[in-house]
Parts: C-alpha cells; structure tokens; sequence
C-alpha cells in the first residue's frame, strides 16, 4: 500500500517539472498493493519515488547524470559528509575566483561527469534550470552569485543528500539509464508504472526530445501495460486543450491540478496551466465526499 499522507521533501536535484507538490495526490489517489515494483520510466529529479519509498523499485531515465547521482548516493560513494566538503571548497573558490570558477566546473564536468560537480551546477546555474545542448553538454550560464554557497545552503543541500541516502538503504531499487521503451517493457502484472514525460514542445534539450509522435507511442504502449499505471500530462492552458488525452485515456480517472509554473526564464512558462493526473480505473481511489481540493498554489479537481 502507498503511505496515506506525505508530506513530500525536496530532493537533492532540481529539474523542469519537478513533481514535489503532486506527491500527496499521487500518493492518496493510488491504489495498488506494493507487491510488485514501483517503476518510473521517467525518473527525473526522482521526487515522487523518493517519497513513495516502495520496497522495489526500478528508476531509469536517460539523463544518465541523474542516474549517476542517485547510484553514487546509493552505493555511498557521494555522502552528506562528502559533498559538504566538496562544497564548501568549491563554493569558497567561486566566493574568491567568481564566475570564471563556475564555467570551469562546468567544463570539468563536460568532460568528466562528475555528480559532485552536477549538483554544484544545478545549485548554481542561472534560474535553476537543467538543459543540455544537442552535444549533450551542460549549457546554462552562471546565476552570478558568487557566494552562492553560503553555509545555510549548503546544509540544506546536504541534508537533501542525507535524507535520500536514508531512503535508499536496504532498498531494492535499481537505477538504470535507458529509454522508456525499455523500462515499460520490464514491467510485470504486480508493478506499478508512474510515468511523466516530457510535455510536447516544452523544455526541449538533448535529454528532452520530445514531439507528439513519441507521446502518441508512449500513450499506446501505455494502454498495452498488465500492470497499473499513473501518467501526469498537461490538459490545458489557455489557449488550447490537449486532445491526445481523451484520444488515449477516455476510459480513465482524470484529477485535474492547476498551478503556475515558476521555473523558467520566460512569461509563457509562468502561465497558469492545468495538469491532469491519469490513474488507470482499477488501481482509482477517489476522495470521498470532496470534490475540490487546494493547497497553496495547486488546485486540484476530480473528474
Ligand atoms: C518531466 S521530467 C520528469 C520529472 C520527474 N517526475 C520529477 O518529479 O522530477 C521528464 C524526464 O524524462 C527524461 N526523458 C526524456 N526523454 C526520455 C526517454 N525517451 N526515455 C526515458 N527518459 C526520458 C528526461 O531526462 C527527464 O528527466
């Protein structure tokens, strides 16, 4: 069974459509018995599975820095203890050397890959946005703070860390880096299968090709799964619906989430949007008695 209530913490990585504030919904929504694996083809910042904490799971992705990381967290060879050194040594460094430090972390870790130097970057770069060039390359500029680093931060970071490497000891969870298709086809009748993908025209970059002909895919495999399955996907904003939802998923529960995008350099990503929450019939726990639910700036609605 999936915990009742949680109250989601924030994982160590930040990523565009980070799903921190979805949590409690997925997690009250959701019936399913916790015998099989949890499975997410789409692992991102890992903040719904880290929450979740089922006993198996598999996590890909095929941003393998992400996949990197959460091994190195895994197998312990990146701590709190660890990563609070290393940031307060490079964090003292861009304090003296300012942003010429910055791009060469980040040219260290284009060569290298280093999940040290990826959290450093995520933590840093400008509007804490992740995004890859089509070399695959790490390309956001500096968020010209050179005392970004101070030691407030770095706790928080570093607690982050220490919070996930509590979840992940003992677990049965495998991290691999590959695509969707491989992971959906690794699932059995006992899993569970969450998948949010990347919205059609939005935040491309070299780990977010994405284009209607892969949603339609996706979508389609998606119906085929002889397990249960929960897909975030936006339904509208204001200018248009999405009509690949009831192409696809008219049978299904929908609850509806509307809320603001706040990451994102530009006025169109800031613009309100509603998102849905797709649950296949059978795994459906509906909230009894209420129909409208907010929290903050989300605002939730059953279908
Ligand atoms: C919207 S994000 C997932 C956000 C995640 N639920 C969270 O809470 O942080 C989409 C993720 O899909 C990954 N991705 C993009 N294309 C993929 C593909 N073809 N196969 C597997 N993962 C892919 C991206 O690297 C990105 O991490």
């Amino acid at each position: 069974m999936l915990p009742k209530e949680i109250s989601a913490k924030a994982p160590p990585v930040k990523i565009q459509g980070i799903k921190t504030k979805l949590v409690p919904y997925i997690a009250r929504h959701i019936k399913w018995d916790g015998k099989g694996k949890w499975i997410e083809p789409f692992t991102g910042s890992g903040a719904v599975a880290f929450n979740i904490q089922p006993n198996k799971a598999l996590l890909a992705d095929t941003n393998v820095h992400l996949i990197n990381l959460y091994s190195a967290i895994q197998s312990k060879r990146l701590t709190a203890g660890s990563l609070q050194d290393y940031l307060f040594k490079e964090g003292e460094k861009l304090r003296t050397i300012g942003e010429e430090h910055y791009y060469d972390i980040r040219k260290r870790f284009n060569d290298e890959g280093s999940p040290y130097d990826f959290i450093f970057l995520n933590r840093s770069c400008f509007n804490g946005v992740v995004r890859f060039n089509s070399k695959g390359k790490f390309n956001v500029p500096f968020c010209r703070k050179p005392d970004r680093f101070r030691p407030a931060l770095v706790t928080k970071i570093c607690n982050q860390v220490a919070w996930l490497g509590k979840v992940l000891h003992g677990k049965d969870w495998d991290f691999v880096c590959q695509p969707w298709e491989k992971t959906l086809a690794a699932s059995e009748p006992s899993d569970f299968v969450y998948l949010d993908p990347p919205y059609v025209g939005r935040h491309t970059d070299y780990y977010n090709q994405w284009d209607e002909a892969a949603a339609d895919n996706l979508a389609i495999k998606v119906r085929q799964l002889k397990c249960g399955f929960a897909y975030s996907m936006w339904r509208k904003n204001q200018y248009r619906e999405n009509t690949h939802l009831d192409q696809h998923f008219a049978d299904c529960k929908f609850i509806d989430i509307e809320h603001f995008y706040h990451v994102g350099s530009s006025e169109e990503l800031r613009n309100a949007m509603v998102e849905t929450l797709i649950i296949s019939d059978e795994n459906f726990i509906p909230d009894l008695g209420e129909d409208k639910k907010s929290s903050g700036d989300l605002q939730i609605a059953l279908l």
